[in-house]
């Protein structure tokens, strides 16, 4: 990790401290996701679902802290999907859906219209459809329609149900054939990221890495890369940056990146105070590898501070969990520093009951 000019923050980031920020308990959400992969497991398992084999894949649809399950899921199977698997952020499904397709729809409220309309437009095409939800007309139309649903527990905000997210959508993707079943590798993961979660944590010194990056970030707007398996935890950094600590943060990837952001790097110094992420996966090729450190070098004199981060772990769904898990952290970290409530978010709401008046 390289900290060209990290701003110094000298706020304690314990327990204590986060805890004044955050009554409603967002960073025990955080630290508790190897438990609830394996809650997730169980849940997932005792759905009642039919195995619906679908040669054309699988459709993930959802928005924001629904979504990404779908896309980390993705990253995690990497070359082992044997069949399309495609995360839908929007109004509908694509115009390739058939009835060989499976259609997850995730919505943590089961009340997202975007989701209610792919629902209801994979239903017209004769779609297989699966929902995952806490309930809502999503669960209601589905219970109606005879559509398994799998439960998530109430309680949550949305993006902190993640890991029920990501384990819904790996087994579905079994259920329809394509890709393999992770169960074990799952289990596996969650006993890895509790190692993590004592070395990120808030009882972790005050050095320890994600504190660290937190600071480095605070008072600036970071972007962050990723590349291959990293690109949707780059995007997952960025969602979170944005809602936990209410500040603007954008995600890109690599190799496009450099053909055009790279270019946008030259100004950074007059126009704000950028800093730089990039996420490394530890499997990465030496092509991709070589490519993000000429980046970064490239990139380092313009960015107010500049940092380089690799997965943990030995699987895919490991490296993918490492990440998310140090990101959700950083975030809720960097709420802190901001003094800023990491639950809520006002403006969503406000935005979505606007909508509704239309
Ligand atoms: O994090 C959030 O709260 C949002 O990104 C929501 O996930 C998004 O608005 C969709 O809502 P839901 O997850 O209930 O479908």
């Amino acid at each position: 990790m390289s900290d060209v000019t990290a701003t110094p923050a000298a706020h304690e980031l314990s327990r204590e401290q986060v805890a004044r920020v955050d009554p409603s308990g967002q960073l025990g959400d955080v630290l508790a996701l190897p438990d609830q992969l394996r809650d997730a497991l169980w849940r997932a398992e005792s759905a009642i679902m039919q195995d619906w084999d679908t040669s054309a894949g699988l459709v993930v649809a959802g928005m924001g802290g629904s979504a990404i399950g779908g896309a980390l899921a993705r990253a995690a199977l990497g070359d082992h999907a044997s069949r399309p698997i495609f995360v839908t952020r929007a109004y509908g499904i694509p115009a390739w859906t058939t009835p060989d397709t499976m259609v997850l729809c995730a919505s943590y409220s089961g009340e997202t219209e975007e989701t209610l309309a792919c629902y209801e437009s994979a239903g017209a095409l004769g779609a297989k459809r699966t929902v995952v939800t806490t309930g809502g007309r999503l669960a209601e139309m589905a219970r109606a329609d005879g559509v398994p649903v799998i439960p998530l527990p109430a309680g949550f905000q949305p993006r902190a149900a993640v890991a029920y997210m990501i384990v819904a959508a790996l087994e579905v993707v079994a259920l329809c054939g394509a890709g393999p079943r992770l169960t074990s590798e799952i289990d596996v993961a969650a006993s890895h990221l509790e190692q993590l979660v004592t070395e990120w944590g808030p009882d972790a010194p005050e050095d320890s890495l994600a504190k660290d990056l937190a600071r480095g970030l605070f008072g600036t707007t970071p972007v962050i890369a990723g590349a291959g398996l990293t690109v949707p935890i780059a995007y997952r950094w960025k969602t979170q940056i944005n809602e936990n600590a209410k500040q603007p943060c954008f995600s890109h990837e690599l190799p496009e990146l450099d053909h055009n952001e790279l270019a946008g790097w030259e100004g950074a110094h007059e126009v704000g105070r950028f800093s730089a992420v990039f996420l490394d996966d530890s499997d990465a090729t030496p092509r991709v590898k070589q490519r993000m450190d000429l980046t970064e070098q490239m990139i380092a004199g313009n960015a107010v501070a500049s940092f380089r981060l690799e997965t943990r772990g030995q699987t895919a769904i490991e490296r993918v969990l490492s990440l998310v898990l140090l990101g959700d952290l950083v975030s809720i970290y960097l709420a802190t520093l901001r003094g800023v409530d990491p639950g809520p978010v006002k403006v969503l709401d406000d935005l979505k009951a606007a909508l509704a008046k239309l």
